[in-house]
Order: C-alpha cells, then structure tokens, then sequence
C-alpha cells in the first residue's frame, strides 16, 4: 500500500453531471456532440484515502455507482462482501451530494458525518432510513472540531455561507447562512502540520474564508457557474448563481478575483455546471482561469494530501 494519503475526484460537475440528461446547452450539445474539447463528468463528489487504505467519501453523489465501477481502489477486494469504504462526509443535504447514500444502501457497515442541521434534514426523509442506524452510524459534527473518519486522515468542518437546499427551501431564500448547514472540509493526513480545502458549494468569499484559505497549500473550490447570469441568459433557468448558493467565478466580487491575492498552492475548480464555458478545453474563460493558476477538475484526478 501507498503510505501517503490521497484525494480523488470522483466527480467533477454540479448537480446534473456532464451533459445533463434533458440539456442542450452550448457546452453540453458538445459533449452529446462528441466534441474532443469536452470530457463527461459525473455529480460531485471526493474520496479521500488514509495511509491504510481505507476511503472516506466527501459526498455522496447520485452517480455513485457509476464511480465505483470506474474507480478500482473503491471496488471490493476479499471475500464475500467487502468495500474499503468506510465512512462518507457530506457538506449539505443537496440532492447531488446525498441521493449516492442510498446506493450504498446494501447492508455494509459506514460512519456517515455531518453537522447537525446535514444530519436533521436526512432523518426528515424517511427514504433514508434505507441506510440502517445499526450499520451506518450517524456521527453529529460540530464546527471546528477535528476528527477522523477513517484512520490517518483528519477532517474538521467549517461553515461557509450558503442556502437551505433547493428540496427544502421555503418561502423565503437567504444565501447567507452559517449555521453548519453548508460547510467546507479542512483536510490532512495526520500529523501533517498544512491543511488542504474542498469547498464544493459556497455563496460568498467572505474575510474569514478568506484568512482560512489563505496559505492552504491545495484548495478544491465551488466552480458552478462562470458568470452570475449564465443560467438566465442562456435560457437555462431564472436564478443568478449566487441565488442558487454559488459564487460566480467571474466578476468583481466572484471567487477569481475574491482568491487572486491569496497563497495557494494548488487551485482546483470543481462543482462545475454543464453550462460553464470552463468546461471547454482552449476557451477564452478556461484560458483566463487557466492563466490565474486554476486546474479545472475532472474526474479521476488524484491529489496528494
Ligand atoms: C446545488 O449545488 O445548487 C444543488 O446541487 C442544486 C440541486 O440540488 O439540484
Ligand atoms: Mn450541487
Ligand atoms: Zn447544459
């Protein structure tokens, strides 16, 4: 085995995947269309390994299936039943980062994470109960506090601003919250003295997101929608980014320029829509973020930790 711990992305896009199923965007119309600029991507989610071999899942995405037969270090190894995965994390109760639990849903015994509002909305669907509390042991979180969830890689929690997920949003929407119900995961190999940031889903770069990032040595951040209108003025949808919980990348307030004056080491964009011209190999948005020191993430890349 390895001895050094990993991250693995299992799936780059946003809730939707890449292309989604009923949309003929320009960006995914070149991906039905074949177009060798475009790779598909699947629905959001990371793995993370310890130094035993054991994986955690930071989000467990509808596609999960699908990135379980593409990945085999996830597969089964020995004997009648098995999976190295121990233990799944979950950043918020969006469909794309929950509905993957119920693809695991075949009696193996997992650890699931989370902060405590994550945690609620999961025991409100009854769906979920799929996923036997004897076997699969809810573990409440609390901001700030670190813990393991498999052994070696230690995790902690952190919220950033964001909504109430879109199943469960109410009359009135606020993207400002942070009460633990949109988080980011702080993440190392213990004993290794830098952390490492996977954000996939974040409303504002606020002054202390921006001190916590800052000198992370990689950071996986929020790539949803390029440009704050993208959705609207494609004809996609009537909400801006932000309204739907993710900052822009472009603009004056988004993430590129909100990030530009920070140190660090490596930075990913990850939880991209199907409508984000960063998805196309050689665009002018891909060369611009590209020039800005940004790896657009695909499927199966492997970081260290
Ligand atoms: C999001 O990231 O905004 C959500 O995945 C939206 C959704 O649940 O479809
Ligand atoms: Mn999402
Ligand atoms: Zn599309």
């Amino acid at each position: 085995m390895d001895a050094s711990c990993v991250v693995r992305i299992l799936g780059s896009a946003a809730g939707g995947g890449f292309p989604q199923w009923n949309c003929r965007c320009p960006v995914c119309a070149l991906a039905w269309d074949g177009d060798a600029r475009v790779v598909r991507r699947t629905q959001s989610s990371i793995a993370v390994r310890g130094r035993e071999g054991a994986w955690a899942l930071v989000n467990a995405s509808p596609d999960i299936r699908q990135q379980l037969l593409d990945n085999p270090p996830l597969q089964p190894r020995r004997g009648s039943r098995d999976s190295p995965v121990a233990a799944v994390v979950l950043t918020n109760a969006d469909i794309d980062h929950v509905a993957g639990l119920l693809g695991l849903r075949e009696r193996w015994p997992l650890r699931l994470f989370a902060t405590r509002p994550v945690l609620m909305a999961l025991a409100a669907n009854p769906v979920f109960r799929a996923l036997d509390e004897a076997l699969v042991e809810r573990c409440e979180i609390a901001l700030g506090v670190p813990f393991l969830p498999v052994p070696d890689v230690e995790m902690e929690l952190f919220a950033v601003p964001g909504k109430a997920p879109l199943w469960d949003e109410g009359e009135e929407v606020r993207t400002d919250i942070e009460d633990g119900r949109t988080v980011g995961v702080a993440l190392r190999g213990a004993g290794e003295d830098d952390w490492a940031h996977y954000v996939p889903g974040c409303a504002a770069v606020n002054d202390a997101l921006r001190r916590r990032l800052d000198g992370t040595r990689l950071l996986l951040f929020d790539g949803t929608l390029y440009d704050d209108d993208e959705m609207i003025r494609l004809g996609l949808g009537p909400k801006t980014g932000r309204r739907m919980g993710h900052i822009p990348v472009s603009g004056r307030d988004g993430s590129l320029a909100a990030l530009a004056g920070s140190a660090i080491g490596k930075k990913v964009y990850i939880h991209i829509n199907n409508s984000n011209p960063l998805l196309v190999a050689g665009s002018p948005e891909r060369q611009k973020v590209e020039t800005a020191g940004w790896i657009v993430a695909e499927d199966g890349m492997e970081f260290p930790l």
